[in-house]
């Protein structure tokens, strides 16, 4: 278990994930679905394993973005968030099926309040001063840019420098601001890095920010003056606190940095805070693992545990974005083939760390192949059985053999197997593992033949056991997958006549390769198919 204790309360710490905060520009994309399920997933199976979790999820309201996409509305920015965050970015949590624990609005008072005396803070330490910016800014990015980080245009912006996340030229900057004097951190995100080689990942996100800060770091504007949408700098309310400054901390701020160590929120800062793993995309890893660290190593605050950076869903090469119009909706794949086979899609299909692209014909072959004709089939074949032979009661296993050892066996290596990929966050080479177990038991049916048993009155013990085997394997991935697929797996569950065993969310992963948990003579029922068959992809 990587919980330990905290030192303050005595408290167990929790196990703390948090995703990126989503810009309120606009509507959400697959894109940004991914990083939510990969946290949800992740924080489910932690849960699992008996660990306090704490899964934390939001919005990123301020900023030039948002404020121009609410010009461009007619309305206020206020009135934009708002209808996004209620319209849009609220019930795609519920269309994925994530379970986070809170959701952070910068705009909320919580926020501003604790950002404020953040900076306060670091500016009492001596990190920050006013001076003159000049440079390109990328609003897209809403990031300051430095030459090295622009690439030559093509086509109508032949001859130009351009942003290579958003194709287009940045603007230039002209503009008073306050500075965070961020070089002053280069020695010690070196030495830090060096001593926690862990805290970024894969290795290759690793290697990239170790160049960039063995670069030399400068110093950053941490404010904007022309920018009117935002958290008011605390000691010059004229200008705004520069978005990426004031949403990088929400991490700390929900959790209750900044509060009286004695109130409630000062306790669940010092049991939740530093956060185990930030998820981010690999464009927005800069801000996490340079910025964000130095910023905390400023305030005297502990720094997070490991930021992993993902890759990107990509459409025809490039990343998947609204702006280029080329954003699927969750609900358009959801709609279809539900949220279960969303979820198991996405985090089986592209390993995590890595682009991917995302076909409709892909997400139908793997959906036919290993949903509905690899687990959907062995639960309907095993509940049938059942249902058939023993009517819908579960029989004992009194004649096992080297069959069913090996099945149990192999029970415990998967069991291992996928905890160590999972909490690694590898999801594909987990899911594989269950997989993998699931078409061992296909293949266990197809040869006890268990139908071919039935006819003798001989073999009434061996097809006992073979019907007990198969829907405890069953039991076994119900728990196991239930992280990845909770709505799926709470039928099978039900199917199985699990019940009795307690609520399938609180069965834990350790226990799960103890054999002989599901009780002789529950009953099995031959519910709705897990996976029907679909038609044709929408
Ligand atoms: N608001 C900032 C994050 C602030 S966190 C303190 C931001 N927002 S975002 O909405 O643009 O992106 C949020 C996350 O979604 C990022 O991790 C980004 O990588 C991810 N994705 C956006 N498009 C994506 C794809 N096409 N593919 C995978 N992830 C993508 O950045």
């Amino acid at each position: 278990m990587s919980s330990t204790v905290a030192a303050e309360s005595g408290a167990e710490k929790a196990f703390y994930l948090t995703t990126p905060i989503y810009y309120v520009n606009d509507a959400p994309h697959i894109g940004h679905a991914y990083t939510t399920t990969a946290g949800d997933v992740l924080t489910r199976w932690h849960r699992q394993r008996g660990e306090k979790v704490w899964f934390l999820t939001g919005v990123d309201e301020h900023g030039t973005k948002v404020q121009r996409a609410a010009v461009a509305g007619g309305v206020t920015p206020q009135q934009w968030v708002d209808n996004l965050v209620e319209n849009e970015w609220l019930p795609v949590l519920q269309t994925v099926d994530a379970a986070n624990d809170d959701f952070i609005r910068t705009t909320e008072p919580r926020h501003a309040e604790r950002v404020q005396r953040f900076w306060e803070q670091v500016r009492e330490h001596g990190f920050v001063y006013s001076a003159p910016y000049e440079g390109p800014y990328c609003v897209g990015c809403e990031e300051f840019k430095f030459a090295a980080d622009l690439v030559p245009g093509t086509g109508e912006y032949e001859g130009q420098q351009i942003c290579p996340v958003h194709g287009r030229p940045c603007e230039q900057l002209q503009e008073e601001n306050w500075f965070f004097q961020l070089s002053a951190f280069t020695e010690r995100l070196i030495a830090h890095y060096e001593a926690n080689p862990e805290a970024i990942q894969p290795r290759s996100a690793y290697n990239e920010v170790m160049s960039f800060i063995r670069g030399g770091l400068a110093d950053i504007s941490m404010s904007r003056s022309s920018v009117s949408w935002g958290i008011p700098v605390p000691w010059e309310p004229s200008q705004v606190i520069y978005v990426w400054f004031d949403a990088l901390l929400n991490y700390a701020t929900a959790v209750g940095y900044g509060t009286d160590p004695s109130s409630p929120e000062g306790e669940q800062y010092a049991n939740t805070w530093p956060a185990d793993v930030h998820l981010v995309g690999k464009d927005i890893l800069r801000f996490h693992a340079v910025y964000w660290p130095a910023m905390l190593m400023a305030a005297g605050a502990p720094l997070p545990r490991k930021v992993f950076a993902h890759g990107w869903l990509l459409v025809g090469g490039e990343k998947m974005s609204k702006s280029k119009l080329t954003g699927i909706a969750p609900s358009q794949i959801i709609d279809h083939f539900g949220s279960d086979a969303f979820r198991y899609y996405f985090l089986r299909a592209i390993a995590f760390g890595q682009d991917g692209s995302f076909s409709w014909e892909d997400m139908s072959a793997r959906y036919t192949s290993e949903l509905a004709n690899g687990l959907g089939n062995l639960a309907s074949r095993a509940t049938a059985m059942v249902g058939r032979y023993c009517e819908g009661i579960l029989p004992a296993a009194t004649a096992n053999g080297e069959a069913e050892r090996a099945l149990q066996e192999l029970l415990v290596s998967t069991a291992a197997n996928a905890d160590a990929a999972m909490v690694a966050l590898d999801f594909s080479t987990g899911i594989t593992a269950v997989k993998e177990f699931i078409e061992a038991v296909n293949g266990y049916v197809t040869e006890q033949e268990p139908w071919v048993l039935a006819k003798d009155p001989a073999d009434r013990a061996r097809l006992e056991t073979v019907l007990y085997t198969i829907c405890e394997s069953l039991r076994a991935v119900a728990v196991l997958y239930n992280p990845l697929m909770p709505k799926k797996m709470q039928d099978l569950w039900g199917q199985l006549g699990a019940d009795g065993l307690g609520a399938l969310a609180e069965q834990r992963i350790d226990g799960v390769a103890v054999w002989g948990q599901l009780p002789v003579g529950v009953s099995v029922t031959k519910g709705d198919s897990l996976f029907p068959r679909l038609e044709d992809t929408p």
